[in-house]
């Protein structure tokens, strides 16, 4: 990995502004998912170092909630530069360890460096409220103040834009952060807080704390009483796991949990259009986003039309290294992923589905998976059940509104869901009906800063994004005023 700046590869820890090694000295190694090569060993925290973070979070967050909101958001809006100006180094460092296309790296880098620029602006805007009184001597004022301090435990498919979804509107606020980056993708995250010091970020507000023992230094995260909010983007099941862990201290809690989303497609929709929104969200990230399109649902007048179209679409789609300019489909980020996918495969056909891969890698790797939509899909398949996380496309057929609309609403997840169709009695019947956070319309791509991001069920609680991500780091305060005669 060349990078024009290696300062931005560190390994050591980050925390109090200082490089620093876990106090056991132990190391663990960050792995490119495409040929398995290690591209660093990284400071392997356990749960002392984590306190140490903790209580430097504690003592540096009070003089950053009470400095003016206008140079909090100098700050950010100088990390925000930051990051654009190292944008090929960031998304190279990005594709290194995730294996995402580097096209895709550099929309999430980008993707990434707008949250800071709008929690930039976001932060001058915590306005609070004043309420006419309750008695003729009473004055009611209604105060906006940062949570206090936050952990964020991040995922390892967006390993830059979900910590700056979640540390951008948390420092806007006042608030000073630790993540805990997924193991598998620490650099990134890493080089975040080697510009987020350049941009005069001050030691304690933003600490990174890489760690190949989630659970201790996790633990840590969630019991601890100096901690007040916990945003954790992952599984629905650590987030139940993390929820149980943070009763105890009654945390503010935001949780972008998994996903299963509906992709419908009704027999007037734009086939063409419905075809390039299908593979926009279905085959992104390989596949590995919480939004994917997880079950395709197709109207039975244009199934075959829907079906022909998406296997030449997919059939060009060219799988391989990330780093080279030409790939669409990185690696899957382990073994573990590809066995999900392939065990998820198998059953489909045992269950009378019928696979149509595209063109396969040109070379043998085994974290190379073909795209595929698999037809004759139906429910009692796994694949019907799971958040798939791979380029697995599985057509159902359906063939009225309120069958589909059972069908999409039949899982516990209730994140993002598409639909593609033109009436607009319909359009308003669905969008209402569909019991998830985020609804596409005619479109497969919903991901913006400006919006609010999350869901709705098992898929958590929270949003991040938008004005309302702001909110997830605030709390209200009311002061009554007496005696005022
Ligand atoms: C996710 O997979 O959790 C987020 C994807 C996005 O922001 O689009």
């Amino acid at each position: 990995m060349k990078l024009q700046n290696n300062h931005l590869l560190q390994t050591q820890a980050y925390i109090n502004g200082q490089w620093q090694d876990a106090a056991s000295g132990a190391t663990f190694p960050v792995r490119n998912p495409y040929d398995d090569k290690v591209l660093a060993r990284v400071a392997d925290l356990g749960a002392a170092d984590a306190e140490k973070a903790v209580l430097a979070a504690h003592r540096a967050q009070p003089a950053w909630a009470a400095l003016p909101a206008g140079d909090r958001a100098g700050a950010l809006r100088r990390w925000y530069e930051l990051m654009l100006e190292n944008l090929e180094d960031l998304a190279l460092l990005l594709t290194c360890e995730q294996g995402k296309p580097l096209a895709e790296a550099r929309g999430e880098i980008r993707y990434g460096a707008s949250f800071v620029e709008w929690f930039a602006e976001e932060a001058r805007r915590a306005y609070g409220e004043v309420i006419p009184g309750h008695a003729a001597d009473k004055r009611i004022v209604v105060l906006r103040q940062p949570v206090g301090v936050v952990a964020a435990i991040t995922p390892w498919n967006f390993p830059n834009a979900m910590i700056t979804r979640k540390v951008a509107p948390a420092l806007a606020a006042g608030c000073a952060i630790i993540v805990k980056p997924a193991q598998d993708t620490p650099l990134s995250a890493l080089a975040l807080a080697v510009l987020a010091a350049a941009a005069g970020i001050p030691p304690g507000v933003f600490n990174v704390v890489p760690t190949n023992q989630p659970r201790a230094v996790g633990g840590v995260l969630t019991g601890s009483a100096l901690v007040r909010k916990l945003s954790f983007t992952g599984s629905t099941a650590v987030g139940r796991e993390l929820m149980r862990q943070c009763a105890g201290t009654v945390k503010k809690l935001s949780l972008e949990l998994g996903g299963n989303a509906p992709f419908i497609v009704f027999d007037d929709a734009d086939v063409e259009a419905a075809v390039a929104g299908a593979v926009a969200s279905k085959f992104r990230n390989a596949g590995q986003t919480c939004v994917c399109a997880n079950r395709l649902f197709v109207q039975a007048g244009i199934y075959p039309e829907f079906v022909d179209r998406l296997r030449t679409a997919i059939n060009a789609l060219r799988v391989g290294d990330g780093r080279a300019e030409e790939v669409a489909i990185g690696p899957l980020i382990n073994d573990a992923a590809v066995e999900k996918v392939t065990g998820l495969l198998q059953d489909a056909v045992a269950k009378g589905g019928s696979v149509h891969y595209g063109k396969a890698p040109a070379e043998e790797n085994p974290r190379l998976l073909t795209p595929c939509l698999v037809t004759e899909a139906t429910p009692a398949m796994d694949l019907a059940a799971t958040e798939i996380f791979g380029p697995v496309a599985p057509v159902f057929k359906f063939r009225t509104e309120a069958e589909v609309l059972q069908l999409a609403n039949s899982v516990p997840e209730g994140l993002a869901a598409y639909f593609y169709g033109r009436d607009y009695a319909l359009i308003w019947r669905v969008a209402e009906a569909l019991e998830y956070g985020m609804v596409g319309i005619n479109t497969g791509m919903i991901s913006t800063t400006v919006a609010p991001f999350g869901g709705v069920k098992a898929s958590g609680f929270g949003r991040e994004g938008g004005r309302q991500g702001m909110e997830e780091y605030l709390v209200t305060k009311y002061l009554c005023w007496g005696e005022v005669k």
